[in-house]
């Protein structure tokens, strides 16, 4: 099922069965998603596609100067890197021009934005410790091209017992 008929079927839904373009056998296989069904995936899926639709004709207006955010938590697995790369994509969809600074060894901002982050690969590591400049390391993210990322590698593991960052002389 691809993201498309998905969006077809829930908009036989969010709009009425003559909006969508949608086929029997997508109808067929979205056939809890009829109306007065009101089992909870069906209802998250479907408050899920108007908000998007919401969001997707909302505009705003772009700041003045540039805007730092960090998403930051000392819990793991808490939803920081899926939270940046989807603010950061959503913002750059909208014309902002978005830079992603990957900052974790484990790189899945980098991943998530489509850049190459394998070992050797200029990163942030290189700016934090050869003073690399930030613009020589960033990319361009393949599909929106106001996005660009500084990507992170696995070398950025080490980095933290290595002398120049750990203040040693
Ligand atoms: N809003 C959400 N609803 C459901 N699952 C989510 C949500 N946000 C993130 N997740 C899932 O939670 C998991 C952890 O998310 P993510 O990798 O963004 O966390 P993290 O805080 O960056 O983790 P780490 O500390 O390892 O860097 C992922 O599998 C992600 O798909
Ligand atoms: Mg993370």
């Amino acid at each position: 099922m691809s993201n498309d008929d998905l969006h077809s079927s829930l908009s036989a839904v969010v709009d009425g069965p003559e909006a969508g373009d949608v086929s029997r056998e997508t109808t067929d296989a979205f056939s809890a998603f009829d109306e007065g069904d009101d089992s909870p995936l069906a209802r998250e899926m479907i408050e899920t596609e108007r908000r998007r639709r919401e969001l997707s004709e909302a505009d705003f207006p772009h700041p003045a100067r540039t805007r730092i955010f960090a998403v930051t938590n000392q819990k793991g697995g808490v939803g920081k890197t899926t939270t940046s790369v989807n603010v950061a994509a959503a913002l750059a969809n909208k014309g902002a021009n978005v830079l992603v600074i990957d900052a974790d060894p484990q790189g899945n901002a980098s991943t998530a934005l489509g850049v190459e982050h394998r070992a050797g690969t200029p990163s942030i590591y290189d700016v934090l410790l050869d003073d690399v400049p930030m613009a020589r390391v960033a990319q361009q993210c393949p599909d929106i091209p106001t996005l660009w990322c500084v990507p992170a590698t696995i070398d950025l593991a080490g980095a933290d017992i290595e002398p120049c960052l750990c203040g040693a002389p």
